[in-house]
C-alpha cells in the first residue's frame, strides 16, 4: 500500500497532458458487448477502473489485447455469465454490466456497484428503464438479477437527471424491438461519446446532448474503432491545481466547453484564462477573489471537481460557499482541509471556505477519489510536507498523477507505507 508525499510550494509551470475520460472509459468498455465483432478504442486511461473493467470483460469470455492506451475487444466468444461477487464489487461503473448483457444476452446477474461512497447513490432510476424495457428484475443477496424475454422500446421519463441510468438505458435499448425515448435525459460530454460508439456500432440514436434521446432498436451491432474524448474532470483538477499553485500551465488535449463553468467561475476569481485549439492555459496572479459554486447536472458546475475546487478556495481572499447539489454529503474532504489549517464551517449542507489561509502541511487520508484530488491540490500549496493515504482511490480516476504534477515542478513522490502505518489507515 502506498502514500503520496507533498513537498508545498514549488510553483507549477509548463505543460500537461489529459488522458482519456474515465466517466467515458467505464461506460464505452462495457459497451462492446454488445457487439458481435471486435470492438477497437483508443487513448483510453490507464487507472485502476478501466484494469478492472477489461478484467470483467475477460471473466464473461472476451478476447482482450492491449497496445498501450488502445484496447481491442472482440466480444464474439461473451457468454452471459453471472457476476454476483467479485470485482463488480469495487467499481461504481460495474453498472453497465447490466444495460449491456441485458442488451445482448436479455439476461444478467451482477453484485451491487461500489465505488466511491457520496452519501447514498441509489440505482432506481436504472431499474425503472430496465422494466419499462420489459424486464424482471430483481435483487437477491446483493446481487441485481434482470431477466427479460424479449426487450421492447419504451417511453422512459427519468425523475432524476442521472448519468447513469441515462447511460444504461441506452445501452438496454439499442437492441430492443422498436423504439425508446429516453424523456429528462442527462447530457453529460461522456454520453455523447458512448453514443458516438454505439451509433459507429451500427446503432440509431437521436437526440444525444438534449434531455430527450430517441433510439430505434437494431437486432445487431458490429466493431468499430473509436477515439475516447480526453477527461474533463482530470483537466479540471490540473486546471485547479494551476490556478492554486501555478505560474503559467497550459493543459492540453482539453475541449475547453466541456470546462464552460470552471472557467467562468476562473474568470470571476481574477484568473488569466486563454482558450487555444484543444488546449487552455492558466495564469492565476498574485490575487484570487473568493466564488460561491453550486453544482448541477451538465453544463452546470460539475460535482467531480466541487472537492478540488474548495482546496482552491483556501487561497481566495473572502468568504466562498460551496454547494453540491447531486451529492449533498460529497464533503469528506473538509475535516481534511481543515487537519491542514484550512478555515471551512459548514452549514446548512453548504461548505463556507475563508480565505485567503496558508496551508499547513499534515497527514491526511483521501476517502473517495476526488477528496484526494483536493487534497493534493492542497498540498501543493501548503507549508512543508503533506503525506496523503488512501492513494487507491486517486489512482482509479487520474493516470500517473505523481509523475504529470512532477513534470509541472511538483515536489511529489510515492512511498511504500509501513505495517504500523497501514495498520493505522485501516483502524481509521
Ligand atoms: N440518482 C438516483 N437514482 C438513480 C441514479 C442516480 O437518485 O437511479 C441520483 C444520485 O444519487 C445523484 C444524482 O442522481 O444524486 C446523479 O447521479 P448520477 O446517476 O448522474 O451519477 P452516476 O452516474 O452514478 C456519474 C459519475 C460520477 C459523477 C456523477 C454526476 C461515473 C462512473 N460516475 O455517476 O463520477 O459524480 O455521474 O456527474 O460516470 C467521479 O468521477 O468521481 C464520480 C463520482
Amino acid at each position: 500500500m502506498q502514500k503520496i508525499l507533498i513537498e508545498g510550494g514549488h510553483m507549477l509551470n509548463g505543460q500537461v497532458r489529459i488522458s482519456g475520460a474515465k466517466n467515458s472509459a467505464v461506460a464505452l468498455l462495457p459497451a462492446s458487448i454488445l457487439a458481435d465483432s471486435p470492438v477497437i478504442i483508443e487513448g483510453l486511461p490507464q487507472i485502476s477502473d478501466v484494469q478492472l473493467l477489461s478484467d470483467l470483460l475477460e471473466e464473461i469470455g472476451g478476447d482482450v489485447s492491449w497496445d498501450e492506451q488502445t484496447i481491442t475487444i472482440n466480444p464474439a466468444k461473451m457468454v452471459d455469465m453471472p457476476l454476483p461477487n467479485g470485482k463488480v464489487k469495487k467499481l461504481r461503473a460495474s453498472y453497465y454490466f447490466m444495460g449491456a448483457m441485458l442488451g445482448k444476452f436479455k439476461k444478467a446477474v451482477i453484485g451491487l456497484p461500489g465505488g466511491c461512497y457520496l452519501g447514498p447513490r441509489p440505482i432506481d432510476q436504472h431499474i425503472k428503464g430496465f422494466e419499462a424495457l420489459g424486464a424482471e428484475v430483481t435483487n437477491e443477496q446483493g446481487a441485481i438479477y434482470l431477466r427479460a424475454k424479449e426487450l421492447k422500446g419504451a417511453r422512459i421519463y427519468l425523475d432524476v437527471v442521472s448519468v447513469g441510468a441515462t447511460i444504461n438505458i441506452m445501452l438496454a435499448a439499442v437492441r430492443a424491438k422498436g423504439k425508446t425515448v429516453i424523456e429528462n435525459a442527462a447530457k453529460e460530454p461522456e454520453i455523447i461519446d458512448v453514443a458516438t460508439l454505439l451509433t459507429n456500432m451500427g446503432a440509431k440514436i437521436k437526440g444525444v446532448g438534449t434531455d430527450v434521446i430517441r433510439i430505434e432498436g437494431v437486432p445487431e451491432l458490429h466493431g468499430c474503432r473509436h477515439t475516447i474524448i480526453p477527461d474533463r474532470i482530470e483537466a479540471g483538477t490540473y486546471a485547479i491545481a494551476a490556478a492554486a499553485q501555478g505560474r503559467e500551465v497550459i493543459i492540453d488535449n482539453v475541449i475547453t466547453n466541456h470546462l464552460e463553468a470552471l472557467l467562468a467561475k476562473f474568470r470571476e476569481m481574477g484568473i488569466r484564462v486563454e482558450e487555444g485549439d484543444e488546449q487552455l492555459l492558466i495564469a492565476p496572479g498574485n490575487r484570487l477573489k473568493s466564488v460561491d459554486i453550486k453544482t448541477l447536472v451538465y453544463p452546470g458546475f460539475p460535482t467531480d471537481l466541487q472537492q478540488p475546487f474548495t482546496a482552491l478556495l483556501t487561497k481566495a481572499e473572502n468568504t466562498g460557499v460551496v454547494t453540491d447539489t447531486i451529492y449533498s454529503a460529497r464533503l469528506k474532504h473538509i475535516d481534511e482541509l481543515r487537519r491542514m489549517n484550512a478555515a471551512i464551517k459548514v452549514e446548512g449542507g453548504s461548505a463556507i471556505v475563508s480565505g485567503p489561509v496558508k496551508l499547513q502541511g499534515a497527514k491526511v487520508k483521501a476517502s473517495d477519489l476526488r477528496a484526494g484530488a483536493a487534497l493534493i491540490v492542497a498540498g501543493l500549496t501548503a507549508n512543508g510536507i503533506t503525506e496523503i493515504t488512501g492513494v487507491d482511490h486517486i489512482d482509479r480516476g487520474y493516470q500517473r498523477i505523481t509523475e504529470k504534477l512532477g513534470h509541472l515542478g511538483a515536489n511529489i513522490w510515492r512511498e511504500e507505507m509501513d505495517e504500523v502505518e497501514i495498520i493505522q489507515f485501516q483502524n481509521s
